[in-house]
């Protein structure tokens, strides 16, 4: 019986979700996305498999929806998925659904998880308390996920009276070119961090410098992680706090300690 969880992740909410179940399920497995693994192209041996994932512009991150569709399955595996976000799910659970009909199965059971938002420098200050209720809530919230996914429990998908709407605001999001606006202060050292944290292998160090490579997810790893909070977005981070979840750590975050 084995449990294999994927994840994806920027600034470790959905880290520290996956972390959690993990404990929660005995034997499962945590299996980052990340280029690095985008090469995993089949698991036909787990019992259960799940999707941990952050919500971005209310659907699936472009590298978990590309990392399911390239997934070989078995279509007798119980699939389930967690969203964690800042407002709602969205379609992102309708978006899994669809890529698993596509291999003659459905998404069994969805969850889903409020968190600090992460774009926070858009809306900032962003209330504190809010932000601590919803870090001291999510581990109580994961354990009850993990009981019900432990019984293999089916919850319908119901369908999204705004999906037109929200599925243009998915169709407008274009990554890629996003790191464009990044941009670095003075005061970087050249530790490389951010190089080591990107999951998209996008950024590549010159003359002790990150530069961008346009193949961005626009996860602002590299923004909230780095030490010297030296990484930019436009003018719209200027002076504001960065975010990370306080429960993870920078080295938890990096691709290359979850290679598979
Ligand atoms: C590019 C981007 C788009 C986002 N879009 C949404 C959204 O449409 N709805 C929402 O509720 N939260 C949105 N968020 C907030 C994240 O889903 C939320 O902060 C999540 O917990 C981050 O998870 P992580 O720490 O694992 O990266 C967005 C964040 C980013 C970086
Ligand atoms: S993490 Fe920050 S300080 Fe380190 S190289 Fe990147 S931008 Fe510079
Ligand atoms: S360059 Fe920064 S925002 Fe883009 S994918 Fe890498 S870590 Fe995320």
């Amino acid at each position: 019986m084995k449990t294999s969880i994927y994840y994806f992740t920027g600034t470790g909410n959905s880290l520290k979700i996956a972390k959690d179940l993990k404990q929660a399920l005995p034997g499962a497995r945590l299996i980052q996305i990340c280029k690095q693994n985008m090469n995993i192209q089949a698991d036909i041996t787990s019992d259960k498999i799940g999707f941990v994932f952050p919500v971005y512009y209310r659907g699936l991150p472009h590298m978990v929806r590309d990392f399911i569709k390239n997934l070989k399955i078995n279509s007798q595996t119980y699939f389930f998925a967690i969203a964690n976000y800042g407002g709602y799910a969205a379609i992102s659970f309708l978006q899994i659904n669809e890529l698993l009909k596509e291999k003659n199965t459905y998404l069994a059971a969805h969850f889903g998880i409020p968190m600090p938002g992460n774009m926070w420098f858009m809306y900032y200050p962003h209330p504190k308390k809010d932000f601590t209720d919803r870090t001291n809530l999510q581990r109580e919230k994961t354990q009850e996920i993990a009981q019900q996914i432990k019984v293999k429990t089916e919850i319908k998908l119901a369908p999204l009276s705004t999906y037109e709407k929200e599925q243009n605001i998915y169709d407008a999001f274009v990554p890629d070119q996003m790191d464009a606006d990044f941009w670095v202060q003075e005061n970087c050292n050249g530790c490389g961090i951010c190089a080591k944290i990107c999951p998209a292998e996008n950024i590549k160090m010159e003359n002790s410098k990150p530069v961008w490579q346009h193949q961005c997810q626009y996860c602002l790893a590299c923004i909230h992680w780095c030490p010297q909070e030296s990484i930019e977005f436009k003018e719209d981070s200027l002076a504001k706090e960065r975010y990370h979840n306080p429960a993870v750590q920078c080295f938890e975050v990096m691709p290359s300690n979850h290679i598979i």
